[in-house]
């Protein structure tokens, strides 16, 4: 894993929008998957900021989103479909039928998540992954467990985690659902490139085990230290509890 850390939040966002900026002009049908949370919005508006400039072309590109709420879709508060659509989607030139959110709406989730995975497949699966990680160690919602589903599936998602997310639905927590679709571990872990982008003191901890620690299920994200393409992009804060080594 290269591991790279900046001063501040904001410059490691920059950073990580320019590694998908030079993924996206080496190969402008990049296929990538891309992330939600407070984390990356930086990220995207630096992204945004590039589309506008001339810097950032998405006219070929594909996307699929790692998650999505169960009950939840297009134009519902809270979704990751409103996060994505007013965060990128709205602001580049991407074509919406290459912008790919699981739909947590679907009447029958079961053929969502697999079509979901054969439109990835069919794509040529995913070029590059962004990712965040949660505070216990997740990549898009595969939280932690004695075992992890491979593909995209049905997630119970962690109290931690719908506290994490309270923020999307008014600071209620109980108003988060209680499930999700995830993208899964093994579809991300055979993105051809990662980036995975943390900042903040809150995920420092975190940060170390998963870096630095042994590679578990129990801390989904260390599974990156098996993956021949990873840059984490880390501001100090983040960065603050790794061994000394690292840098
Ligand atoms: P956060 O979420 O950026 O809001 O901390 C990251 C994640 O859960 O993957």
């Amino acid at each position: 894993m290269h591991v790279v850390v900046y001063t501040t939040a904001t410059r490691a966002a920059s950073a990580a929008a320019s590694l998908v900026i030079g993924h996206l002009s080496r190969k402008p049908e990049l296929v990538v998957g891309l992330p939600t949370g407070n984390t990356p919005i930086p990220m995207y508006r630096a992204l945004v900021r590039a589309h506008v400039n001339g810097r950032a072309d998405f006219s070929r590109a594909t996307t699929f989103n790692l998650d999505e709420f169960v009950g939840l879709g297009k134009g519902d508060a809270g979704s990751y479909h409103s996060f994505m659509a007013s965060h990128l989607f709205d602001h580049v030139n991407l074509a919406r039928g290459r912008a790919h959110v699981l739909d947590g709406r679907a009447a029958d989730w079961r053929e969502e998540i697999a079509a979901y995975e054969r439109r990835i497949r069919r794509s040529g699966g995913l070029d590059l992954a962004v990712l965040g990680i949660g505070g216990n160690g997740h990549l898009g919602f595969n939280e932690p467990a004695e075992a992890l589903e491979a593909q995209t599936h049905r997630v119970t998602l962690r109290p931690e985690t719908r506290r994490a997310n309270a923020q999307l639905f008014g600071g209620r927590w109980q108003a988060v659902p209680t499930h999700a679709l995830s993208m899964g571990i093994g579809t991300i872990l055979r993105a051809r490139s990662v980036v995975l982008l943390a900042t903040g003191p809150a995920k420092a901890r975190i940060v170390a085990r998963a870096l630095s620690g042994r590679v578990s299920t129990r801390v989904p994200a260390s599974l990156l230290q098996a993956h021949p393409d990873v840059v984490v992009v880390l501001d100090r804060d983040a960065a603050a509890a790794l061994p000394a080594r690292r840098f």
